[in-house]
């Protein structure tokens, strides 16, 4: 299974800069990894891409959350997916995400 976003960086900045929305789709140890960076748009965008690319290759079951998706990252940096422990999901979850100045996008796989 798989799945695929891409999305203006533009018009994540509405919803980044106000912080009850941010709350509602990004975790603590998310918005914390976003704060680390000058231009933090392109990497919130990167994020909510990947969210909707794991929902799609998981076709949203049970209403999945943003919020039971959480975005981490390895000692190298290379990002990983947690999905909250009620969904029991067996399969591997493998994400890529990129950003340019004006867009973001990300992948996933389901194996
Ligand atoms: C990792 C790398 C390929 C990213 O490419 P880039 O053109 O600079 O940036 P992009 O916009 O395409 O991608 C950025 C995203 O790459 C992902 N990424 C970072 N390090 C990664 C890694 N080691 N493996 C896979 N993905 C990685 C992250 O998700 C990052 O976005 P985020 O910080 O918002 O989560 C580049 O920084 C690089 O070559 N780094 C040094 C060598 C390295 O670690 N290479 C690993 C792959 S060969």
């Amino acid at each position: 299974m798989i799945g695929i976003d891409i999305l203006e960086i533009e018009r994540i900045k509405i919803l980044a800069d106000d912080e009850n929305k941010l709350k509602k789709i990004f975790t603590e140890n998310e918005i914390n990894y976003f704060n680390n960076f000058k231009n933090k748009y392109e990497h919130i965008c990167g994020f909510f891409c990947a969210k909707e690319a794991v929902k799609k290759a998981l076709d949203c079951p049970n209403n999945l959350s943003f919020l039971d998706i959480e975005i981490l990252h390895s000692n190298s940096k290379k990002p990983y997916v947690k999905i909250n422990k009620k969904y029991e999901i067996k399969k591997q979850i493998k994400i890529s995400i990129s950003h340019s100045k004006t867009f973001a996008t990300a992948v996933c796989l389901i194996i």
